[in-house]
């Protein structure tokens, strides 16, 4: 590998032209190509970024020989196929959340990229906040005692918005629960470790007429812990979306309710401190770490397991909303 990681970018739609910027900033990596179907607005962003070369497939992009990451942001449903054909063509690979949009297909993932002389980050951004890091390091240093309860959502009123989200959504994404919902499951993973079995239930065209998507989703995960944790998805909200994703972490210590910890002290609730801004924050951080990562052979801030793991426990709550059954979650 050359001093600086060379990146390739699958899919510079929304989410991909500013994970470009983000790379095209990163000191240690530069950007040697993109990957678009739409060819016209590729090339504005090759001339922007001064990216030398650009495809019209992943294919094509895969045989370019300077490539060591490839980094994918097209629709979740492509996510797997993508990651499959990177890591036969031995690249390391970024891919956005979700991994994959099928349990078969994030079992299949898991076991290729073992096999693989390369290495795979799943794009858990959360994980990479300053805020969610410095909660990590308060329940790993015990601050919570052990975790017996978690409830978090994730909201917001994109549905309402007009038919251009809509739009986005039937194009790139993938059902709400799994989308979006895979960020907070994956924070509630982090924070209390695995999960084991999920019971789940929603309903659809009562929140907004029409709204062709699930309304909402409720789901409860058993932990292997023996904790619990809950989560409620809804893209067709009233509710102003907040970056805390209504986070609640409730231990034999104290509890963690959105930016507050309550229970230092009996009865007394205390204002999380909140860290300041570096100027690299969100996807610019999470680009930073894994550049470091993969330059300097470390750890990822999430790997294949984990992505695959939160990804599935999505999938199965999906599965579970549907037979009305308990279901045990296959963890790879
Ligand atoms: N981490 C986060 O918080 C976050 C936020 C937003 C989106 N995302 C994820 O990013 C991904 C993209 O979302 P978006 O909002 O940018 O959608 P988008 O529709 O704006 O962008 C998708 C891009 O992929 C391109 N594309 C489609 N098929 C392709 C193909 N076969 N080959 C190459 N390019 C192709 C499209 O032309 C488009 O430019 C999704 O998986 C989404 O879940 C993650």
């Amino acid at each position: 590998m050359s001093t600086k990681l060379r990146v390739g970018i699958v899919g510079v739609g929304g989410n991909g032209g500013r994970f470009l910027d983000a790379y095209a900033t990163n000191p240690r990596a530069e950007v040697v190509a993109l990957c678009d179907i739409r060819e016209d607005h590729r090339q504005a962003l090759q001339d922007k970024y001064q990216v030398p070369y650009g495809y019209d497939s992943i294919e094509a992009l895969l045989r370019h020989d300077e490539v060591d990451l490839v980094s994918i942001h097209g629709p979740d449903g492509l996510h797997a196929p993508f990651t499959l054909a990177a890591l036969d063509a031995a690249k390391h690979v970024f891919v956005e959340k979700p991994m994959a949009t099928t349990v078969a297909d994030c079992l299949q993932v898991v076991e290729r990229a073992d096999r693989a002389p390369t290495r795979m980050a799943v794009g858990h951004v959360l994980r990479t906040r300053p805020f969610f890091r410095m909660v990590k390091e308060m329940v790993d240093a015990g601050e919570l005692g052990s975790l017996h309860a978690m409830r978090t959502h994730y909201l917001n009123d994109a549905m309402r918005r007009g038919p251009r989200f809509l739009d986005i959504a039937n194009r790139s994404y993938s059902p709400p629960m799994l989308t979006m919902g895979v960020h907070p499951v994956d924070l509630m993973r982090w924070y209390g470790g695995d999960v084991t079995h999920v019971q789940a239930m929603g309903n659809q065209g009562l929140a907004l007429p029409g709204n062709p998507i699930d309304d909402s989703v409720t789901a409860v995960y058993r932990f292997a812990s023996g904790a619990t944790g809950s989560i409620t998805v809804c893209w067709a909200s009233h509710y102003v979306f907040d970056s805390f994703y209504g986070l609640e972490l409730h231990g034999s210590g104290a509890s963690v309710v959105w930016d507050k910890i309550h229970g230092r002290e009996l009865h007394k609730v205390t204002p999380l401190p909140q860290p300041p801004a570096t100027g690299r924050d969100g996807y610019a951080a999470e680009v930073d770490s894994v550049v470091d990562s993969l330059l300097d052979d470390t750890p990822l801030f999430c790997d294949v397991r984990e992505g695959a793991r939160s990804a599935i426990a999505c999938l199965t709550a999906l599965e579970a909303a549907k037979t009305g059954e308990m279901l045990a979650v296959p963890n790879p």
